[in-house]
């Protein structure tokens, strides 16, 4: 391995996960390899701190935007790589409509934009030109996995921004609600991410919310099947029918929406989950039985889903001189 080993490991006390995430990220192809943890170590040491504390004060304004950034790391790593594509608003050669946040799988329904913003505002008067929007997002997914879930693990980086972001892109690489068990085997096999990858990450359905029209497709005209008949008939009363009214949320976890834990796995078990795209772990025998395991054990889950983040991080990263450092998250320099 090239990697220089850990210069930013004791930033992060040697937890549990962290070593069970170098482990992972140890034993993963090389493209991996080319992400370092302490990556700014000596170019701009506080980086990860000052981030750390944006993405606290943000999440005590409004806890929302722990989930809410979470899944703008997930929304940008399957789509053209962990490269910030997901935070334009234009690009070369595209528009408001036509870059990735358009798409009704990011709009406008993602959150959290402005706490990234507001870290790269921080970091280009502390240290110019040198911390990519990409690196800001996948540190502060983890910060949000520490200050909500008591997950934190050391998130290699080195990232470079990219230049260009594509609606068109976006529903062929991310599954939707209505997805089935192989639809998401798929989904996330084109990333070169596993079965257990999948079961593992979606428990960050743990926190956060939907809207209902992400999942009405569940409640009506009757309650799905596979969906628990107590919660449906509770989550009608919550998301009514009729159109053309605003489109409602509901907390994903209807037990401890505020944390990010292993609650979701339960809730799986009982179909009280609001996506077909969870209830089908129940679907397979492997999945289902992760299911199980990670329901009983929320340490063994906890050490999986950071080591499974930070693999995720490494999706078709650009390093070196590709790519550039933007000035500002949501447009290209
Ligand atoms: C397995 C396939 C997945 C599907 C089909 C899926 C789908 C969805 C949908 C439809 C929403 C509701 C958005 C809204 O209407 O506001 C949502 C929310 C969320 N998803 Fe996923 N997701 C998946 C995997 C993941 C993964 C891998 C992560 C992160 C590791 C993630 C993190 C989240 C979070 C944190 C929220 C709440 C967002 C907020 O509160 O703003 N999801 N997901
Ligand atoms: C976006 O992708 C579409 C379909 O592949 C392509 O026709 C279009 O030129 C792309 N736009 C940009 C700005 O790259
Ligand atoms: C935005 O870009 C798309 C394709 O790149 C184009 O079809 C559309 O007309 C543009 N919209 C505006 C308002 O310029
Ligand atoms: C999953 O959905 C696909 C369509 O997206 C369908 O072709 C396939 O048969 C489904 N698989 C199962 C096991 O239901
Ligand atoms: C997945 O792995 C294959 C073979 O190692 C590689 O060619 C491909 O680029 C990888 N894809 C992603 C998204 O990392
Ligand atoms: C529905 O939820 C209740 C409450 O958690 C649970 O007791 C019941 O077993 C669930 N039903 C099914 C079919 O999972
Ligand atoms: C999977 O479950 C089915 C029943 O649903 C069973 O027949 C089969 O033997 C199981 N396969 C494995 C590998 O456990
Ligand atoms: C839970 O998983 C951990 C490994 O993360 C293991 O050490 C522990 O024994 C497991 N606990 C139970 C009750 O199985």
């Amino acid at each position: 391995m090239a990697k220089r080993g850990g210069a930013g490991v004791p930033l992060l006390a040697a937890a549990l996960p962290v070593l069970l995430s170098w482990v992972v990220v140890s034993s993963v192809a090389s493209a991996e390899a080319r992400l370092q943890v302490g990556y700014y170590h000596r170019t701009c040491p506080r980086a990860e701190d000052l981030i750390r504390n944006i993405v606290l004060a943000a999440i005590r304004r409004d806890p929302g935007n722990g989930p809410g950034l979470v899944r703008l790391f997930f929304h940008d790593c399957f789509v053209r790589g962990c490269d910030a594509s997901v935070l334009l608003d234009t690009a070369p050669g595209s528009n408001a409509t036509s870059v990735e946040k358009a798409s009704q799988a990011n709009n406008p329904s993602l959150r959290g934009f402005a706490v990234i913003n507001r870290a790269k505002r921080v970091l280009e008067r502390r240290c110019r030109r040198t911390v990519s929007c990409a690196d800001i997002l996948a540190f502060a997914a983890r910060d949000a996995c520490r200050l909500m879930g008591g997950i934190d693990f050391a998130v290699p980086a080195g990232r470079r921004d990219g230049r260009v972001s594509n609606v068109s892109e976006v529903l062929g690489n991310l599954p939707g609600p209505f997805a089935n068990a192989s639809n998401l085997v798929g989904a996330f096999a084109a990333k070169n991410l596993t079965a257990d990858d999948m079961v593992t990450l979606s428990g960050a359905h743990s926190f956060g919310r939907s809207h209902c029209s992400a999942f009405s497709f569940r409640l009506y005209p009757q309650i799905a099947g596979d969906l628990n008949a107590t919660y449906g008939r509770d989550l009608r009363r919550r998301c009514p029918a009729a159109t053309g009214r605003r489109d409602r949320v509901v907390d994903l976890d209807p037990r401890t929406e505020l944390l990010l834990d292993n609650q979701y796995y339960r809730n799986v078990q009982t179909r009280e989950v609001l996506f077909t795209s969870d209830v089908t772990l129940l679907s397979q025998n492997d999945t289902a039985a992760l299911v199980d395991l990670y329901a009983r054990n929320r340490t063994l889950w906890k050490s999986r889903f950071a080591a499974a983040m930070v693999k995720m991080g490494h999706l078709d990263v650009l390093t070196g001189s590709q790519g550039e450092i933007r000035k500002f998250c949501n447009r290209v320099n």
